[in-house]
């Protein structure tokens, strides 16, 4: 059930980038953005979608906010991937934007794929105009300096630190880094309706940082092939993560422990939220 409707989740994200970014003229940037946007596993817009329909929300409807989000995490992992940030050659199984065009193209395609997600939620098609305010107000806070922008902020900060981070520390880093944007792609869907999103955040919150530690392992256990991206990098740079302070079984079972709680965060919405439940439990067994 669950792997069906991610891929059926993909498919329909795909087609709603290919509609979107076809209006665009032909230029390098535009060739870009099409280019970091497609692949991936399509998590925070499967995210949308499920916490759409949950509250009755067509995907029709959804797809904008869905869309959205994957643009904003496609921007962070084309800038993530430039030479000053982690200077990685593989994302997705296939050259990053900077390796395939060059660094100035990759920053402009990250910016242009940034200021895309808010035209996407605050498009006419995404709801009222109150709901594409909240959307647009909740997804600037998320991705700026207090959410996704902190977080890789106090990454890159963390790999020339003298002492390494504290757990408590890696969990605040990570709530930026990886959770802001799950959070809000949880959440997206009761803000469709103007409903209290704040059992969707609570499983959110254990779900992402489920996901770091997950993505903390791959780079450890994975091997790049079927990661799709280099591994073994956040301990040749000598990062602290929940790994190096949890050690492997503990890291992994932290991150169950978060699943189970984020499963328990979802008992207002009974039987229908199991594809959620059965979401965070992809997000500890995945192999990319
Ligand atoms: C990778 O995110 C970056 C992190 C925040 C750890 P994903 O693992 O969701 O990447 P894609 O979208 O599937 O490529
Ligand atoms: C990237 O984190 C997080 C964002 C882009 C916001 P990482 O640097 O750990 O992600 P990977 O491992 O390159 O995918
Ligand atoms: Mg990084
Ligand atoms: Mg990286
Ligand atoms: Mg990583």
């Amino acid at each position: 059930m669950f792997d069906s409707r991610l891929k059926q989740a993909a498919a329909e994200i795909q087609a709603h980038f290919d509609l979107v970014l076809s209006a665009f003229e032909d230029s390098p940037v535009a060739h870009g953005m099409a280019y970091a946007t497609q692949g991936g596993k399509r998590l925070r817009g499967f995210l949308v979608l499920e916490g759409a329909r949950l509250h009755g929300v067509t995907s029709e409807r959804a797809l904008w906010p869905a869309t959205a989000i994957e643009a904003l995490h496609a921007y962070s992992l084309v800038h993530d991937d430039l030479p000053c940030m982690d200077d990685d050659d593989m994302r997705r199984g296939r050259p990053t934007v900077h390796m395939k065009w060059d660094e100035a193209t990759a920053v402009l395609v990250g910016d242009a794929l940034q200021t895309l997600a808010f035209e996407l939620v605050t498009r006419p098609e995404a709801g009222s105009g109150d709901v594409r305010a909240d959307l647009a107000l909740s997804l600037a806070r998320a991705s700026g300096v207090e959410g996704m922008v902190l977080g890789q902020a106090l990454d890159i900060a963390a790999e020339t630190a003298d002492v390494p981070l504290t757990l408590e520390q890696i969990t605040r880093l990570q709530a930026g880094k990886t959770g802001a944007l799950i959070e809000w792609s949880a959440q997206a869907g009761a803000r469709l309706v103007g409903a209290d999103p704040a059992a969707l955040g609570a499983y959110a919150k254990a779900l992402g940082l489920a996901f770091q530690i997950a993505d903390d392992i791959l780079d450890i256990e994975g091997d790049a092939e079927t990661v799709g991206k280099a591994v073994g990098k956040d301990a040749d740079a000598g990062k602290a993560t929940f790994v190096s302070l949890l050690g492997l079984d503990g890291a992994k079972r932290r991150a169950s422990d978060l699943v189970t709680q984020a499963c328990d965060a979802l008992t207002v919405y009974g039987e229908e939220a199991e594809t959620l439940r059965d979401a965070a439990r992809f997000v500890i067994s995945r192999r990319n």
